[in-house]
């Protein structure tokens, strides 16, 4: 496990600009699409986070040729090979899942290690499996930890497929497994995510038939050919969402840019309700410096519903506010690993039967932290920038995951913050300051 750990000295008013970087939930599912053209797909916007690093690596691994320079990603998929992909390798990236539609759709036959990811509870990949299988490929888990798919001989025929569950995931892998299946291929109570119409958007510009992404019924046309192309990716929703938490929490006037507000209509609506003043343009939203925030009661849905990844980010933003509030993950009602970190750092919070309480007033204290998940990791550093004193976050990793450049992008907004590597403490210091 790497030492890394963040140090933040909170307390500290940011102004200012930060702009958002590609979707991480984009960019893990548009890498494996890739390699189901027969020439190279150039990605633009990619951000530089640690998932995307680990993606590169499992396709050269697999014959890709890859260039990665100044966010821009080229993927020249002519020497993939269909090879069996150990869990070892990939289970350490849950989304590594796509390559499982993606090889199945390019070869007719897949063999992946199951998925890992963060711990948020159980998090199966049956629905992926009910889709693999509804469009003919035979799908066996042996001793459970790789999973292998083989389509008939005469390729993988088209289906309509019902999801028991709105699933972004199963969703994205079913499409790229059906983009060249025989017939068109209907994916009812679809996942409507701004992620699922990027990856279509690319597989469409690669030449395939994708109809219908954003609504509940997508229509796959298979064709037989598919070429490369340039895309530019989604701005991440969900980090612009952890930068309006964090400039409602302790901004003196902060703009985030390369935000799209259809992306983040729930949330907004929410931030508002809270009393945070916002001016809202086309691809960018300015929050004022705010007073007296209201608690509201939070609760997660499938998009455009509040995003479950926001509802760790919005759980310190709410320590701010004045009142009652209770927050339900309906996505996943486990997703608590940041509730006991934020009680240790002095907030008046729990869990009741799978709810989250929190009750005002709540004076933060930095403290040693830890963070358990990537989206919980995001609110300990909202939570650290708005307590007294030096907060410490452990197990960052997990942030680094899915957030490019949050120091550099924090330190710009005049947050004291540092990513200090354990093993050379000497050579990162915080600025002490009065
Ligand atoms: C995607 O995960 C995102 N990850 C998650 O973001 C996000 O929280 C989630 O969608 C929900 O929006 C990526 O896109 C890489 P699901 P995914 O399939 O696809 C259940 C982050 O922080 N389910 O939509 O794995 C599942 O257990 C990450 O960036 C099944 O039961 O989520 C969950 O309760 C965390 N069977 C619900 O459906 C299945 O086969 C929604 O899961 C698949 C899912």
């Amino acid at each position: 496990m790497n030492m890394n750990k963040i140090i933040i000295h909170g307390g500290r008013p940011l102004t200012g600009k930060v702009t958002v970087s590609g979707a991480k939930n984009s960019i893990v599912a548009l890498m494996p699409a890739s390699i189901l053209a027969d020439e190279p797909v150039v990605l633009e916007g990619v951000p530089d986070i640690s998932d995307v690093h680990a993606l590169i690596n499992i396709l050269q691994i697999m014959g890709a040729k890859i260039h990665f320079a100044k966010g821009v990603l080229t993927i020249d998929p002519r020497g993939v090979k269909s090879i069996p992909m150990p869990s070892g390798k990939i289970n350490s990236l849950r989304a590594s899942y796509y390559f499982m539609g993606a090889l199945l759709g390019k070869f007719g036959k897949a063999v992946v290690g199951l998925p890992g990811g963060c711990n948020l509870g159980p998090r199966p990949i049956d629905l992926h499996i009910k889709g693999f299988k509804a469009l003919g490929a035979d799908v066996s888990d042996d001793n459970e930890d790789v999973m292998r798919l083989r389509a008939k001989a005469t390729g993988l025929v088209a289906s309509r497929i019902f999801m028991d569950m709105v699933s972004v995931g199963a969703t994205i892998n079913i499409m790229l497994a059906a983009v060249k299946a025989k017939g068109i291929t209907v994916i009812e109570n679809a996942a409507r995510e701004p992620e699922i119409i990027d990856v279509a958007t690319l597989l469409n510009n690669m030449g395939a038939k994708v109809y219908g992404v954003g609504t509940n019924e997508i229509r796959i046309e298979g064709v037989s050919e598919l070429h490369g192309t340039r895309h530019s990716i989604i701005p991440d929703r969900i980090e612009a969402g952890t930068y309006l938490a964090i400039a409602a929490a302790v901004g003196k006037g902060v703009t985030v840019n390369n935000v799209l507000y259809e992306h983040l209509e729930s949330y907004i609506s929410k931030l508002e309700e809270m009393g945070v003043q916002m001016t809202i343009r086309e691809d960018s939203i300015t929050v004022h410096p705010n007073h007296d925030l209201k608690m509201v009661n939070v609760k997660t849905y499938p998009h455009p519903g509040f995003a479950t990844d926001l509802q760790q980010p919005i759980t310190s933003l709410l320590l701010k506010a004045c009142g009652r509030g209770e927050l339900i993950d309906t996505i996943y009602e486990r997703r608590i690993g940041h509730i006991p970190e934020l009680k240790r750092m002095g907030a008046n919070i729990k869990i009741e039967d799978n709810h989250i309480v929190m009750t005002s007033p709540n004076e933060l204290v930095g403290t040693e932290v830890v963070a358990s998940d990537l989206r919980a990791g995001a609110s300990l550093i909202v939570a650290g920038l708005m307590a007294k004193g030096v907060t410490t976050i452990h197990n960052v990793e997990f942030i680094l995951r899915g957030y490019d450049r949050i120091v550099e992008k924090l330190t710009n907004l005049g947050a004291d913050i540092a990513l200090v590597d354990t093993n050379n403490i000497d050579k990162v210091k915080i600025k002490e300051r009065g």
